[in-house]
């Protein structure tokens, strides 16, 4: 990977005379210059030609001027790029700050000309900088990031669940372990949703952190047309000492086909909860409503209890399985020893890293009661680039596979099996929002 992507492409080839380096500029983003950086994301994004002052008004307090990147053609912004500070919740219960990746565009009349390669490569070296140890993305297309050092780390489900085959019909409402599920305001929700949250995330790596914008946009207290918004259904799990566990807000859509028969579909757009009895209440309570034959689950871990908490599984299919969490790791000391281990051993990695911001050779001995990483000169036992070692460190990717594959060298006979025992762990990551 070079900086600089304006090379003319292969004779042959139909691409377009790329602009020098010096037509394109890339600058910080400036407060008098968000109405126009705003116009280019929405271009950039097939949104919207124009911004309304609406949509103005709504985004203006979502972007630190000084975290987002612009480049310009003349005085037109045709390229965005933005980062905020997110926490990433790790395996064993560790917690590291990232440098979150959003409002990545390239408009169609300059793309494939190396803006983003520009724009990605400068600003991982500053996240760097900074002191960031991970940076984090949500990549719209899988072939986009990999070759910035991003490695897929989680994985999400969608289910798509036959209400008249789950064998749940006819029960009475409510959870058989003595808890209660209880609609809740949106008031109320705005007050009591960060701390569930704070619980859940503790305890789900892959999880990122909730700020109070996402609260507000999600009660909207905030509202910004090229975002949807419709106040959702909240219902809310409390145990039988009244603890809450678990949250859940769907919206319904009240279909009726023509003989009469209920067609409705529930589509839940957040359900965490920090107890599979929560877990399971929640679900039996949005596939029990009445004038409903299906629900969408939005975005679920891949070892959600779905759908294996119904009498009859089969009722549930899943209709989107795809990589969520992008991971791209900075510092390679600080990140490994910053999560926890299950398995119990010793590797020495060989990453490299194109953009030689977290290559090189480390020993790991890590184990149940914490992790030890340093650079050494030891004869590496498994090779990898700095992608691969993303998609491993939550716990995901499976070393052997990926060797099997041939995206990681053993150098040793044995080594995959060794960072197979120490990079994976019981419960799969799971990153359930989109930023
Ligand atoms: C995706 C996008 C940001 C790429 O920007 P760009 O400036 O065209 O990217 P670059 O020119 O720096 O491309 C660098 C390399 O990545 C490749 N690449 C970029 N986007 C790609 C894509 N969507 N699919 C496959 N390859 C892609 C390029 O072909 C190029 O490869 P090369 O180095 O072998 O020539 C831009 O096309 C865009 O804005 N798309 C619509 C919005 C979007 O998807 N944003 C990303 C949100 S996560």
């Amino acid at each position: 990977m070079t900086l600089d992507h304006a090379a003319p492409a292969a004779s042959g080839t139909a691409r377009p005379p790329a602009p020098s380096r010096s037509d394109i500029e890339i600058r910080p983003l400036t407060e008098a210059g968000i109405p126009d950086w705003l116009r280019a994301v929405g271009v950039g994004f097939m949104q919207a030609p124009s911004v309304s002052d609406a949509e103005l008004e709504g985004r203006r307090g979502g972007i630190d001027p000084e975290r987002a990147l612009g480049a310009y053609d003349g005085d037109t912004c045709v390229a965005t790029y933005r980062t905020f500070d997110q926490q990433l919740s790790l395996p064993g219960g560790g917690v590291l700050a990232s440098s979150a990746v959003t409002n990545v565009t390239v408009s169609a009349t300059h793309r494939r000309r190396g803006l983003l390669s520009r724009l990605m490569t400068a600003d991982l070296a500053a996240a760097k900088e900074r002191g960031y140890a991970l940076s984090t993305l949500i990549s719209a297309e899988y072939p986009i990031y990999g070759r910035f050092g991003f490695g897929p780390a989680t994985r999400s489900a969608v289910w798509s669940v036959d209400l008249t085959r789950t064998g749940l019909g006819g029960r009475p409402s409510g959870p058989r372990d003595g808890g209660r599920v209880e609609m809740v305001p949106l008031d109320e929700i705005r007050k009591i949703g960060p701390e569930l949250h704070a619980r859940f995330f503790a305890g789900q790596p892959g999880a990122v952190s909730r700020d109070d914008r996402w609260w507000d946009l999600e009660t909207g207290r905030i509202t910004v047309p090229s975002r949807e918004w419709k106040e959702p259904f909240w219902a809310a799990y409390r145990t039988a000492s009244g603890e809450l566990e678990g949250l859940v807000a769907y919206a319904t859509d009240r279909k009726w086909d023509d003989s009469k028969q209920p067609g409705g579909t529930v589509t839940v757009q957040h359900l965490f909860t920090v107890s599979p009895a929560a877990e399971r209440a929640l679900w039996e309570y949005v596939c029990s409503l009445d004038w409903t034959s299906r629900v969408r689950s939005g975005e679920r871990a891949p070892d959600s209890l779905l759908p294996d908490l119904f009498p009859d599984p089969r009722a549930a299919r899943i209709h989107v399985d795809v990589d969520m969490l992008w991971v791209r790791i900075l510092d390679t000391v600080r990140a490994l020893e910053a999560r926890g281990y299950e398995g119990e051993g010793a590797l020495v990695l060989d990453v490299t890293d194109a953009l030689g911001l977290a290559g090189g050779r480390f020993l790991l001995e890590a184990g149940p009661q914490g992790a030890r990483c340093v650079p050494t000169d030891a004869p590496a036992e498994l090779s990898l680039d700095v992608r691969e070692l993303g998609a491993c460190y939550l716990g995901d990717a499976s070393p052997l596979r990926l060797a099997a594959l041939g995206a990681v060298r053993e150098e040793r006979p044995g080594a995959a099996a060794t960072a197979e025992r120490l990079f994976r762990t019981a419960r799969r990551p799971w990153c359930p929002d989109i930023f």
